[in-house]
């Protein structure tokens, strides 16, 4: 088993019927949140991670459209793979078609509409990823917990119960889509029932690790923002938090070249090439600029 978790999946499939029409002719996750696509974002959590290996899981038709965004990575320091889930499987349905590409290694998953995003969080990224066995998730408070996966905790922490979309939740502690596994999630994954919706369920996969002890649950404080994009008002919220903050910092969030740059995968002479692919945009002047960023920034 390798020291930490170098394989990274971002499922970005569903046919983002609650947002139609917004998104019957582009897949839910290229939509905007602010200054670039949603998908930008929990790839940029993942390679917060310190992962390099990637995965993206789309329906057949959309895959071209993230290829012609992200292509294969290079200019990252990363690499882009690709494969096709077709059909509304379910989250963990994810390991069954990436299991090629997981191989031996650990792997985190995460929801290609989460925004996930706070001071601090890079370390709880680095601990997640470098814990060699098991499973980890994270819980963040919410006010309508029956709306996500919801797990109840003991007193000391330790996760009680999980629940996938309970009619009345035990405690207000929603999971969000962002899970690292071990390698045995790939059997666990492969042993799964199909549930009542006809979908392999994470909330189940969970489960089975909380059973056998080995399922950590790292709970997301006040200073961190886990941000919905389910339904129009949640998406223009979500730009508007994403653009408050980048216009009072004049620094970007969810900027792949900004961190693979301060993540040393990349120099100074790529950051530059990656700003021409941008043009004249006001994005291409902020990677200009980002050379020039302290350390801190
Ligand atoms: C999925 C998971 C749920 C989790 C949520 C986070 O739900 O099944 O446990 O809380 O993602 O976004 P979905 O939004 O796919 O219905």
């Amino acid at each position: 088993m390798t020291a930490r978790t170098h394989k990274g999946i971002v499922l970005a499939g569903g046919n983002g019927s609650r947002l139609w029409p917004l998104t019957l002719t582009v897949s839910k996750q290229l939509l905007p949140i602010f200054d670039k696509p949603m998908v930008f974002y929990p790839i940029s959590v993942l390679m917060l991670a310190g992962i390099r290996d990637l995965m993206i899981i789309s329906q057949s038709n959309n895959l071209p459209l993230y290829k012609a965004l992200l292509g294969d990575g290079r200019d990252l320091g990363v690499h882009f793979s690709y494969a096709a889930q077709d059909e509304p499987r379910g989250l963990a349905d994810a390991f069954l078609v990436a299991r090629d590409f997981v191989g031996n290694d650990r792997v985190a998953l995460m929801l290609g509409d989460n925004v996930l995003y706070g001071q601090g969080l890079t370390h709880l990224l680095a601990d997640a990823a470098c814990r060699s066995e098991g499973a980890t998730i994270f819980a963040y408070r919410v006010p309508n917990p029956e709306q996500f996966g919801v797990i109840e905790l003991d007193g000391c922490g330790r996760p009680l119960r999980i629940e996938e979309k309970p009619s009345e939740a035990r405690s207000n502690l929603a999971l969000i889509g962002l899970y690292f596994y071990d390698n045995k999630v790939l059997s666990l994954a492969a042993s799964l029932k199909w549930s009542a919706r006809a979908e392999l369920e994470i909330t189940d996969l969970n489960r089975i690790y909380m059973e056998s002890g080995k399922l950590h649950v790292t709970l997301l404080g006040r200073g961190i923002a886990w941000l919905d994009t389910g339904t129009f008002g949640a998406l223009l919220d979500a730009s508007n938090y994403i653009a408050t903050l980048e216009r009072r910092q004049n620094l970007k969030v969810a900027c792949l070249e900004e961190i693979a740059w301060r993540n040393d995968w990349i120099d100074d002479s790529q950051l530059e090439a990656c700003a021409r692919r941008w043009g004249n945009s006001e994005y291409a002047r902020y990677l200009l600029r980002t050379r020039r960023l302290e350390p801190w920034d």
